[in-house]
């Protein structure tokens, strides 16, 4: 379970305050794909930040499966960082001299995963990558670049999933694709949480969040796929 507890952040720029997320309070059991939407500037990135470790709140609590996460050490938050978030940017942050299959391995690199070149041909097979893991990311479409972030988030079948704007700016085809991986992640139990202001998206939630300039509002609903 991950569970927010009037999450507040400030951003002090120029002597101005900015209230990005404002006491918001939310829960997403495992096997949710969650999809916060609202306006640019609502706070939809910050948030995910928060939820990934990588952003203090200035106040309130985020636990993911009983674990403070701002209450760690920032070495064990590293570590949680590392071994259970896999987060796809909003701008991808692939690694310019590395090929594809590399760029997706990243994840992997730290550690003993001896199926690990199979899950990489796995993957990039079902996001339609194949012949193109010796490529460079600059040779590659923005609707590729975006499907080898989702893979490099994937590979290290992390417990939480964050994706902000997974889709954004993809024909229908790509986001299909990766609609498809994140619906598989949550089914076999994770918690996957998509920023976004994708309709398309939204359809297949199974919780969603509505941001209004840092203050949510939360609902629960059986994604349309779901519905008979
Ligand atoms: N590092 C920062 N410093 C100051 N203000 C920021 C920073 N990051 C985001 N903001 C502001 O916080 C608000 C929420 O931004 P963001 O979380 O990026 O929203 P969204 O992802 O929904 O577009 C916006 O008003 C934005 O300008
Ligand atoms: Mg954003």
């Amino acid at each position: 379970m991950l569970t927010l507890q009037e999450v507040t952040k400030l951003y002090q720029k120029d002597g101005q305050t900015i209230r990005a997320v404002d006491q918001l309070s939310w829960q997403v059991p495992p096997g949710a794909l969650a999809v916060v939407h609202g306006k640019s500037g609502s706070g939809k990135s910050t948030l995910l930040m928060m939820i990934g470790g990588m952003l203090n709140p200035t106040r309130g609590r985020i636990t993911f499966h009983d674990r403070d996460l701002y209450a760690l050490s920032r070495a064990a938050r590293n570590r949680f960082r590392k071994e259970s978030v896999g987060f796809v940017f909003q701008r991808f942050h692939l690694l310019p001299y590395f090929t594809i299959a590399q760029n997706i391995g990243l994840a992997l690199a730290m550690k003993h995963v001896p199926d690990g070149p199979d899950r990489i041909r796995r993957l990039a097979a079902q996001l339609d990558l194949t012949d193109r893991l010796n490529h460079y990311p600059d040779e590659l479409s923005v609707g590729q670049q975006q499907r080898v972030a989702v893979a490099r988030a994937l590979v290290g079948e992390p417990d939480l999933v964050l994706a902000d704007e997974p889709t954004g700016n993809l024909d229908r085809e790509n986001a299909a694709l990766i609609l498809d991986q994140l619906r598989s992640v949550a089914a076999a139990g994770k918690i996957v949480i998509a920023a976004t202001h994708d309709d398309r998206l939204l359809a297949h939630a199974t919780h969603r969040l509505h941001l209004t300039e840092g203050r949510g509002v939360a609902a629960t609903q059986l994604p349309s796929s779901m519905q008979s």
